[in-house]
């Protein structure tokens, strides 16, 4: 396979930042993801290359992350945390409202690729809980009506780039702080908004 010509840039000046290449596998494993939608074995033989390992050792790197997704997975990645804070505040019910907004199981992908559900450890949001992430763009205080009007939003809206903090005003309750600096760049895709590997781009 080759990648565009913009990742393999990317990918050219993430290697350039270490003193040896194999320290940018997790790096290039979220170019691959960019670039295919998912990570590919054509995507981690890919990385291998470039990075001077075994597919086998990317594949076991790979592996023991959930955030590398080798499935296909929707456009919209619709995580919701039910370890203990958000648990006892009821991220079950959450997440069977999710999944009966979207029509998609815990684990799953819907047929068209717009959503993908899944149920995830604490995402470090404990004050905020129950939390929820799309893309990995945090959204903070979600009641079970909240995380139907989110997932219907996300379908009708069909934003090209997600965004925690308007995520957050118009479906967010109780936030873990208040403090925090306003972004205005997010996600555009199921990974985390990372600006030097184009997966982040302002959206307002
Ligand atoms: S338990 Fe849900 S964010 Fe920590």
């Amino acid at each position: 396979m080759t990648w565009s010509q913009k990742t393999d840039e990317r990918a050219q000046a993430i290697i350039a930042r270490y003193p040896d290449p194999r320290s940018a596998t997790m790096p290039l494993l979220y170019l691959a993801m960019h670039e295919d939608g998912h990570l590919t074995e054509d995507g981690m033989r890919e990385v291998a290359a470039r990075v001077g390992l075994t597919p086998a050792q990317v594949q076991s790197v790979a592996s023991f992350y959930t955030m590398y997704k080798r499935d296909r997975t929707g456009r919209y990645l619709v995580s919701v945390c039910t370890s203990i804070s958000c648990m006892l505040l009821g991220a079950d019910d959450v997440l069977a409202a999710v999944s009966e907004e979207t029509g998609v199981a815990d684990g799953d992908t819907d047929e068209d690729g717009l959503f993908s559900v899944e149920h995830a450890e604490c995402i470090g949001a404990c004050g905020g809980a129950p939390a929820v992430q799309v893309n990995y763009e945090l959204v903070e205080g979600v009641t079970p009506e909240q995380g139907k009007a989110l997932c219907a939003w996300l379908r009708e809206a069909r934003p090209e780039v997600v965004l925690g903090d308007e995520m957050q005003e118009l479906f967010g309750g109780q936030r873990s702080f208040e403090w925090g600096p306003s972004e205005t760049a997010g996600a555009v895709g199921p990974f985390p908004a990372f600006e030097p590997y184009g997966t982040a781009k302002e959206g307002r």
